[in-house]
């Protein structure tokens, strides 16, 4: 593999990794990722930002051939898919430090057993001169872990930011291909990466404002070469904005639940409000999370297994607790064969959350007309309670 410039003496020197399938043994990957480091060659020393998962580390280390002499070795973020190959680097380069924030230290010590001798950190606004080159450290924590750090290039305004603004999407070239490609995948990634902390990377993004930037250069996915595109994404993604959308996982083990949730769609079509069914039997994890992120109800559907609810749903219910979505209302529907504690296990699965929840729908057996007029009650309020907090379509 040869670097590709990006610029005057910044290359990208990353991996791409077409068949990964899932990250974190949690996140499913259709279309594949990439470890992105880059290569920054001023007129007196050279640095390396971030490695690459160690599962590619032979790409890395192919595209540094021809590289004599590395300097520094920024380690942005301790997790192993960017930290995990600097032992290969650190000893073809056994002079080069590694840069990290005071947070990363212990953690790269910790996680990749990286000698703390060889390790030397830097605060937030810290600058480092490569000859012609200044990078600038950006302290930006919980962009995904608390030691995470951003770095700017001065001359050349580039912003390094790691796996914020990032993307799992492999590409043949260094940029973008297609905007709205990169729009999906990026929101795919915030969902499942960044929305926990949104408050933390809207003021991220804040105080990236002072920061004239022509290149947006994350750890995963394309090289951003519009970075008013990607930023404006992720602005309204942390904004208070609510979509009129009812977003409606559930999982049916003999069509009651199912249909319910049939009902429940139409009714809420009926009053113009857009209704996402995620069947969890089926569905994928990824495209769940994404429809959290501007959702702003989410309405459960489940069957009850063994006196309790299905364990698909109460798995979605926890990753949405996880992932902390904006979202204000939630309800509970389903069907059941002789009692149980569904309802109540998720409403406690769903803790974290700040949900007013709406009446819930749950039938014995087979939805009688009765049990249909009820979910088109619910469908009735989840629509005032949309208006009434300015929502609209
Ligand atoms: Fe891409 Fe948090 O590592």
């Amino acid at each position: 593999m040869q670097p590709k410039k990006i610029k005057d003496g910044v290359f990208f020197v990353g991996a791409v990794d077409w068949d990964r399938r899932l990250f974190d043994a949690l996140i499913p990957l259709p279309d594949g990722t990439s470890y992105n480091a880059y290569l920054v060659k001023g007129s007196e020393k050279t640095a390396l930002l971030d490695t690459v998962d160690p599962s590619k580390a032979d790409v890395l280390m192919s595209c540094l051939d021809g590289v004599k002499v590395i300097d520094y070795i920024v380690a942005h973020h301790a997790e192993q898919d960017h930290s995990g190959a600097l032992p290969n680097v650190m000893a073809k380069y056994p002079q080069a430090k590694v840069i990290t924030s005071p947070k990363g230290k212990p953690m790269l010590v910790e996680h990749v057993r990286i000698p703390e001798d060889r390790i030397v950190t830097v605060n937030d606004g810290q600058t480092l001169s490569l000859g012609d080159k200044t990078l600038e450290f950006i302290h930006t924590p919980w962009v995904h872990w608390p030691e995470t750090m951003s770095t700017y290039l001065h001359e050349d305004r580039v912003l390094f930011t790691c796996d914020l603004f990032g993307s799992h999407l492999a590409v043949s070239g260094i940029y973008e291909p297609d905007k709205q490609r990169v729009r999906e995948a990026s929101k795919r990634y915030y969902a499942e990466v960044m929305m926990p902390f949104r408050a933390i990377v809207k003021k991220h993004i804040e105080r990236f404002e002072k920061y004239p930037v022509q290149i947006i250069a994350p750890s995963h996915g394309p090289v951003l070469s519009d970075p008013d595109f990607i930023v404006q994404c992720h602005r309204d993604w942390v904004s208070d904005r609510l979509a009129n959308t009812v977003i409606l996982p559930y999982v049916s083990m003999h069509g009651s639940t199912e249909a319910m949730v049939e009902r429940l769609v139409e009714a809420l079509s009926e009053r113009g409000i857009q209704a996402e069914r995620h069947n969890l039997a089926v569905t994928d994890a990824g495209r769940f999370a994404m429809a959290l992120v501007d959702a702003a109800t989410m309405v459960i559907g489940s069957p009850t297994v063994l006196g309790g609810a299905h364990p698909k749903v109460i798995s979605a219910a926890f990753l949405a607790n996880a992932l902390k979505p904006k979202m204000k209302f939630a309800a509970i529907i389903g069907s059941y064969g002789w009692g149980g504690k569904m309802p109540e296990q998720i409403t406690a699965t769903l803790a974290n959350l700040k949900l007013e929840f709406l009446s819930p729908v749950v039938v014995k057996g087979k939805p009688a007309a009765n049990d249909l007029a009820a979910l088109d009650a619910l469908a009735a309020q989840i629509a005032a309670r949309h208006k009434a907090e300015g929502i609209s379509p």
